[in-house]
Formats: C-alpha cells, structure tokens, sequence
C-alpha cells in the first residue's frame, strides 16, 4: 500500500511535468504513449485503491457526471471590472485624473496586457492544490464549476508546477480567463461539421456553455484554454509590481500571455496599439483590446475603485469586428477559373470603421452546413483586411420566412451546366468563352500583380468584350487605333497611351507572363520559381508533373494542376496567340560557368568561413547543381559551416555525405 500511495504520488508528479511542458510550453519531454502509459498505470491504481484519488491527480481532468446544481461561492475579495478607454485622449484623461489622486511629482510605469475575450475565472489553491474553481457571478459571489475546470489542460491542478520554484502561499487566489483558442475554436466547429451538428457562431458564448454543462465530461471534451493575470489574494505574498505578478505566476507554471510588455511611460504604450491592433488576427486567441495597468500595486491599492472599476487599470478597446445583420439575398459572381461564388447582399451594417454590404459565404457546402438561408439575422465578421465574411446564422432569430440557398444549377452569365470536380467543395463553369470568365481573366492579365498595363481598367476590359473586340486575353496584343478610337471616352492621346502601354508589356519578364496566364495556385512566388527551374514557356509546356513536383514551393497537386493548364486546347490557343504577338515566354539567361556539379543537389547549413549563404547558393547554381532547402535521401551533398542547424543531424542519420567549403571549391577546381 506504501508503495502504491508512492507511485501514485510519483506518477502524478511526472504526468503533471509532462503536461506542463506538453500544453502550457508546447515542448513535449516524452512520446504520447509513454504519456498514455504512465496515465493509464495511475487509472488502474487509483481504480485498486480509490483512496489514492487526490483533487490534482491528471485522472480527474476527465470529467466526472457527479456534479449537483451549482454551488454559489462568496470570492474573497470582490472581483473587480474595467473602466475602457476607446482614444489616445481618453488614456492621456485616465493618466491625468490619477496623478492628481497620488503625490505630486509621481512618476507611473506600466504593463501592456492582451485584454482576452473570454470569461473571468477565479482559481483557489490551498496548499498548492486546486480546490476551488468559479465563476465572476455578479462580483461578490459566482457559480461553483471546479469540475470543468479541472478538465482544462493548461489551468495546473498543483502549483508549483517546476519543482525548483518557490513554494506558493497557503492559499492563493488567482484571475484569468477561459477562452477557446482559435484554432481549437475551428476544429471544434469543423467536428460539428462532421458530426451534421449546428456550429458555434461565437467563441466567447461557446466557452461559456462549455464551462457551465452540467457534466463535466462534455467540458472534458472541449479545447477550451486559460490564461492566468492576476493574483486576487495570496496569503504572505508581498507583490510590489504587476510586472512581477505576472512573472510569479508564469514561474508557478500558470498559463500566461507571453506578449504581456512593461513600458516606463504612457507615451510608450500608446505608441504600441497600433501594432496591437494589427496583430490582432495573427494572436492563437481572440482579443477585444488591450488592458494597460498601473505596474506599482500600491499605488493602484491607493487609486482605489470608483464603483466596480480600479482606477489603476483601463481596457483600450479596439472596434468590434463581428455584428449581426440580416441576409438580403445571394449574390452568385464566376472568377476566372470558373470558380461559382455565393456572397452575401446585407443589409448594411457599420462594422470596424466601415460600412459592410456584402459579405463572401464561402461556398455552397459551408452554406450548407451552417444551414444559412436568406432572410436570416447573421453574424458578420471582418478581420482587418480580410474579406467581410458571415460566421453563421442567430437560429433563435428565425420566423420561419427564411428561404434555403441553393448553388445554381447553370452558370448566371452563359447559362452552361455547372460541375463539380470529384472532391471539390466548390461548382464551377466550365465554359472557358462564358464572357464573365473571360472578363475576370483579362482584368487579371492587365492587373498590377500581373502584367501591369497601366490605364486598362476593369470598364475598358467590359467595353471591349462587349465591342467583341477582344475574346481573350491574348487579343488585347492586336488591338489597333482604328478600333479603339470610335468608342466612348476613347479621345486620341488615351488610346495611344493605351497602345503604348500594351505594347511595353509585352517584354515583361517571363514570370510576370507566368503570374498573368492565371493558372490556379501559380501566384509570383511560384512563377518564379517556376521561371528560374524551367526558364521558357516550351519547359514548362514539356514539364512531366514529376519535374514540376521538384521545383521549390511546387507540391503533387499544385504540378499536376499545372501540368493539366497546359493540357488543356483553349489554353494552349491562348499561349500560341501571346508568341504570334511577340509577348515574352523566355526567361533571362542565366550566366552558367560550367557544368561540374550537373545532377547534384546540396543543401547548406551554418555559417561558411568565406563565402556568405547566398553567395555559396549562386556558385553551386553557376555550375549547373541545385539547392534545396532541406535534407532527404536524394541530397548529394549537404554544405556545413560553423554552428551547424538540425541539417546535418539529418544528414548524418540518412548517411548523405557531409562537406566543408573547401571541400566544395575543391570540386570545382578538379573537375
Ligand atoms: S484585469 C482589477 N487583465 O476584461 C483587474 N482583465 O472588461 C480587472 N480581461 O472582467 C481585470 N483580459 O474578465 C484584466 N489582461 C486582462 C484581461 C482582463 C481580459 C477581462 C476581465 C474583465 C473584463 C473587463
């Protein structure tokens, strides 16, 4: 029995590192099954000898169905809000009021926080064991869900999670937030999905619902996760700064927001928003603003609460990006490749700074599966740049008016039967004259990213097909005077700009020729890596999907798809059409010194006693080898320097032969 309760002891201890390090560090010490097993060793002794279940053992993170009705739970001290600012002068009005509430000539420094959008929780330690999980209630007293919060793999069952940090107080009180990451938030959707169960609209309502079931073990089944930022009681702890607060609890092994910052100045905090603001949408997690906090604790102690809020601290809120508004009716627009498109006409709606009208719904299976029909409240959601998009429909707003979205059974513009491509979640036109393809291929082909033919807007592209002066993009190279200048708004000077400027373009590099064709998935990065492997329209024509597949950035599907463009008549016509006009399909020359290293591939790792990376990379390319950026059987050679990188571990391990510079200039001299 004393070895059981040992073991028991020690098996916890190693699972709570690995969890630690697995879910709060993302940095695994052991494989999933040495996890599962050590796991699964612990179950089966604690099922022997039930006495041995402890509140932090990792088994009790499963979830149980013992939970009764809510208990309410009186927090310690109550739990306070935030007073938000929404401008630069509304934090300059927060510093000023302060300092005049505290000695002349105070100085105050503070921490830069992400203001989750979440829910509070308050945790209860005794004795570094979790004995007490709630919600903020209405403050002063909140509902009891210990249970479900055991289930949450970054929230520590018992702290100190490192067994070399201080010991915690006898009772330590802490705050954070529940939340869904977003990729967890996306998954759990997806899985929805799946499962043809309704979707969650909103991350912040579903982590509420996950964190009051009844059951813990639907919790148990949810991804939610917690961030940690403040410390409501400690017994004994003296914490003069929140910037050491947040640090304690980080060494605690407490999940915390690794972007929290510590600036000597206001003017310094307002410098950083801006750049809060964009990177807004690259955080794991959602945020609503940010929380900028007076780092001295007894100068916020001093500040006082005015009502529920501390005057120490204020939420920056950033705009919503996310409104609800309802769905007027479907708009089917075809893109270039074919690709049928549903967007959403809405009623209009102010949403982060801008009036939003129109909204992409993906395509016809996410309309499907979000079970969003016309006539619907929705939820429309703008991040930043990105494309205004509807989240998904408030089913509790129906009247039984709504009518279902179908996808059209024939392309709106040229009336060909749509297809689907077996696996696509997309419909497409396959007609490559419907002129709304042709439009969309030609604005393209002009466009900056493409060839640039400046003055060839998106009106002259629709005068032009509707002239039937042009049928596809090729012809804009025959255009001549005559034809232009009859048409409206066509005066002399335009229309030999307009010559001129085509005419320049046809001696575009050839991977901007490459990026204008429109082959799907070949944006510039590709083409021209494309251009450099293959450097003329003929290779490329002639490329096997094999050889396409070799080329850097170029995946199985992306060469096949490739590989089919150039198949296919129309395109071929189009091609034959750009050579007859004199449009480039070459590439440069590229200098070759010699062909010694033909039919090599290295790969280079650390840094080189003479020459620089780029430099070594140019020289091996000059003699006909290549560069790849990582190792596999198929490497020849791989180029070490100082402070080596993972690459030649890897080499070692797949017995690829290991050479020095000198080495490599050794080759080129012998050969
Ligand atoms: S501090 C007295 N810090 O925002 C301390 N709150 O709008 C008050 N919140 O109820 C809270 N992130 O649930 C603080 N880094 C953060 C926060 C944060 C999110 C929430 C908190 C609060 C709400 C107020």
């Amino acid at each position: 029995m004393v070895d059981a309760l040992q073991r028991a002891a020690q098996l916890r201890a190693l699972l709570s590192t690995y969890s630690y390090h697995y879910y709060v560090l993302s940095q695994p010490l052991a494989s999933d099954a040495e996890f599962d097993a050590l796991y699964n060793e612990l179950r089966a002794l604690e099922v022997e000898h039930p006495e041995l279940i402890t509140p932090d053992s990792p088994t009790q993170r499963a979830g149980s169905d013992l939970t009764e009705e809510w208990q309410k739970v009186r927090h310690a001290a109550p739990i306070l809000s935030l007073s938000n600012a929404y401008s630069e002068e509304d934090l300059h009005a927060w510093e000023e009021r302060n300092l005049r509430l505290l000695p002349s000539g105070t100085q105050l420094d503070y921490t830069l926080e992400p203001k989750f959008d979440g829910l509070t929780i308050v945790l209860t330690y005794e004795n570094g064991i979790l004995t007490q999980a709630a919600t903020r209630g209405n403050g002063e007293v909140g509902d009891e869900v210990t249970p479900n919060i055991r289930t949450i793999r970054t929230i520590p069952l018992r702290i100190p999670v490192h067994p070399e940090s201080p010991p915690p107080p006898a009772r330590l009180v802490v705050r954070g937030e529940i939340l869904y990451l977003k990729r967890d938030f996306e998954a759990l959707n997806q899985r929805q999905i799946e499962q043809e169960q309704p979707v969650f609209i909103n991350a912040r309502n579903a982590a509420s619902g996950a964190l009051k079931q009844k059951d813990s073990r639907i919790t148990a089944a949810r991804p939610l996760s917690a961030f940690i930022y403040s410390v409501v009681d400690g017994e004994g702890l003296t914490l003069d700064r929140q910037w050491d607060m947040l640090e304690m609890l980080r060494d605690m092994g407490f999940p915390t927001a690794r972007e929290a910052a510590h600036f000597p100045t206001l003017s310094d905090i307002i410098q950083q928003i801006p750049m809060w603001e964009s990177r807004r949408n690259a955080l794991d997690y959602e945020i609503d603003g940010v929380v900028i906090k007076v780092n001295d604790l007894s100068m916020v102690r001093e500040l006082g609460v005015v009502g529920k809020d501390p005057r120490g601290a204020v939420a920056y809120k950033f705009p919503a990006q996310e409104a609800a508004t309802r769905l007027l009716d479907v708009v089917v627009s075809v893109g270039r490749t074919g690709r049928i498109v549903p967007s959403a006409s809405l009623d209009p709606v102010f949403l982060g700074g801008v009036t939003v009208s129109s909204a992409t719904l993906h395509n016809y299976d996410y309309v499907k599966a979000l079970d969003i029909r016309i006539g619907d409240q929705v939820i429309v959601k703008r991040a930043g740049d990105v494309i205004p998009n509807v989240v998904g429909p408030l089913l509790a707003a129906r009247t039984g008016e709504e009518r279902a979205i179908e996808p059209p059974a024939r392309c709106p513009f040229c009336d060909t039967p749509v297809v689907r491509p077996e696996g696509a979640v997309d419909v497409f036109c396959d007609n490559v004259y419907c002129p709304e393809r042709v439009y969309r291929q030609v604005e393209f082909f002009v466009s900056r990213g493409a060839l640039d033919i400046e003055g060839f807007g998106s009106q002259t592209v629709k005068t032009l097909i509707d002239k039937g002066l042009i049928k596809d993009e090729a012809d804009i190279f025959s255009l001549t005077a005559d034809q232009l200048l009859p048409l409206d708004g066509f005066a002399e000077k335009k229309v030999q700009k307009l010559l001129d400027a085509i005419a320049t373009a046809k001696s575009r590099p050839l991977e901007r020729v490459l990026t204008a064709l429109g082959i799907d998935g070949v944006g510039s990065t590709i083409a021209t890596a494309l251009a450099n492997a293959l450097p003329s329209v003929d290779l490329l024509e002639n490329a096997e999907p094999e050889t396409l597949s070799s080329i850097e950035g170029v995946g199985e599907i992306l060469a096949q798809s490739i590989y089919a463009w150039f198949r296919d008549p129309y395109h071929l016509q189009v091609l034959d059409k750009l050579r007859s006009a004199g449009v480039t399909t070459q590439g440069m020359a590229r200098e070759k010194s010699s062909d010694a290293l033909a039919g090599l591939t290295f790969v280079l790792t650390g840094t080189l006693p003479t020459l620089s990376r780029d430099e070594a990379g140019a020289l091996i390319e000059s003699h006909g080898g290549k560069v790849t950026g990582s190792v596999s059987k198929k490497t020849s050679y791989v180029l070490v320097g100082d402070s080596p990188g993972s690459k030649a571990e890897k080499a070692a391990q797949l017995n690829v032969p290991i050479i020095s510079e000198s080495d490599l200039l050794g080759m080129l001299e012998n050969r």
